[in-house]
């Protein structure tokens, strides 16, 4: 489904947040774990090194931290929160929900809370959501946060994936513009499902519910085609890019940063390339944090509000491919 967007109620983004766990494992500590190398993995993949969570750091703990942060820099109170959405592959549990365990540690009392499975998708997707709901004049603040803890579905034998992910969370809070500009301009999303076999953790659902086979044949842990994969997140990723800035009537030129899903950098030069885009107006973060899934993009923006590279005004696209599969795009003014 696609929207185009001259709504009555704009959207905007009021505060961001994000939060990485202490621990570092670089390359080098992987070449010491599986059969590969600081060369490898940095030429194929772009990435250096990512953050772990400690065992006993859970997704709600790291969502929560970026929650509050986002809040205070939105200036809201938690009880002033309706919605809390998390975006996650890694839930604390199957149930309840990681949400519940974000609005019991930042005291979001007033709000009703789910999460949201949409894998690397799952923040545009979430975005997505919280504007529909504010669109519809219901709501008012939202919370949409991606976290995750990939360390802890990541088969660390397996060196075709255990290089890729790392652990962290960002949030955003999400509200009706008060001044100028257009907040979330246009969005597109999209999702096949024939191809869920491609990306995948097969264990511990209703397909396969946990037994001592699962965890034999290594099931609970992701299993990825990544040729396969990569070749469609590309393809994906650039289609729909290019389809909000028709819906939105903008051109590539007036695209001040692009905030790409950080999978792999060969995966954003490629989307790049094909937009003619420069790699110096790409916010990136995977060389440092890897791929953290839901919360890639959401640490990407907030680390790039911080820092001061984005400004009001700056027309903000992003892209994001998961499993699914799953895409998406967005344009936003900031
Ligand atoms: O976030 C959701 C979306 N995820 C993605 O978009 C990920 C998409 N996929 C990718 O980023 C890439 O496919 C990978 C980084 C996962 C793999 O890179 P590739 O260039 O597609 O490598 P490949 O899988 O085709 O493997 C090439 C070779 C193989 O050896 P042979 O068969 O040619 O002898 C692999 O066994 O590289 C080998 N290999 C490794 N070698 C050293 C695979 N992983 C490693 C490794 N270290 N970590």
């Amino acid at each position: 489904m696609a929207q185009s967007a001259e709504q009555t109620i704009r959207v905007g983004i009021a505060g961001t947040g994000s939060y990485l766990p202490e621990r570092i494992l670089t390359n080098d500590d992987l070449s010491k774990m599986v059969d590969t190398s600081d060369e490898w993995i940095l030429s194929r993949t772009g990435m250096s090194e990512r953050h772990i969570a400690r065992d006993d750091e859970a997704t709600s703990d790291m969502a929560a931290v970026a929650a509050q942060r986002a809040l205070e820099s939105a200036g809201v109170a938690a009880e002033d929160v309706d919605l809390v959405i998390v975006a996650t592959c890694t839930p604390d549990m199957i149930f309840p929900n990681t949400a519940c365990a974000v609005q019991e540690k930042i005291g979001a009392t007033n709000a009703y809370c789910f999460d949201l499975s949409a894998a690397c998708s799952g923040f545009l997707y979430g975005l997505e959501t919280a504007r529909g709901l504010i669109v519809s004049g219901i709501y008012s603040n939202v919370l949409v946060i991606g976290a995750e803890k990939m360390s802890c579905i990541t088969d660390w034998e397996d060196r075709g994936t255990c290089v890729l992910f790392g652990d962290g969370a960002g949030a955003v809070l999400v509200q009706p513009l008060q001044g100028e500009g257009r907040g979330i301009i246009s969005s597109a999303m999209g999702s096949d499902g024939t191809l869920g076999d491609l990306l995948k953790l097969p264990g511990g659902g209703s397909r396969f519910p946990a037994s001592n086979a699962t965890v034999n044949e290594r099931l609970h842990y992701t299993k990825m085609g990544g040729n396969k994969v990569f070749k469609n997140a590309v393809v994906c990723m650039a289609e729909a890019g290019q389809k909000v800035l028709s819906q939105a009537g903008l051109e590539v030129s007036d695209v001040d940063w692009l905030i790409p899903h950080q999978a792999n950098m060969r995966i954003i030069k490629a989307i790049a390339d094909r937009a003619a885009f420069p790699m110096e107006k790409v916010c990136t973060n995977l060389e440092r944090v890897g791929n953290i899934s839901g919360a890639s993009v959401p640490v990407a923006l907030d680390e790039a509000v911080r820092d001061g590279r984005i400004k009001r005004g700056d027309t903000i696209l992003s892209v994001v491919f998961g499993a699914g599969f799953t895409w998406g795009a967005m344009v936003l003014e900031w």
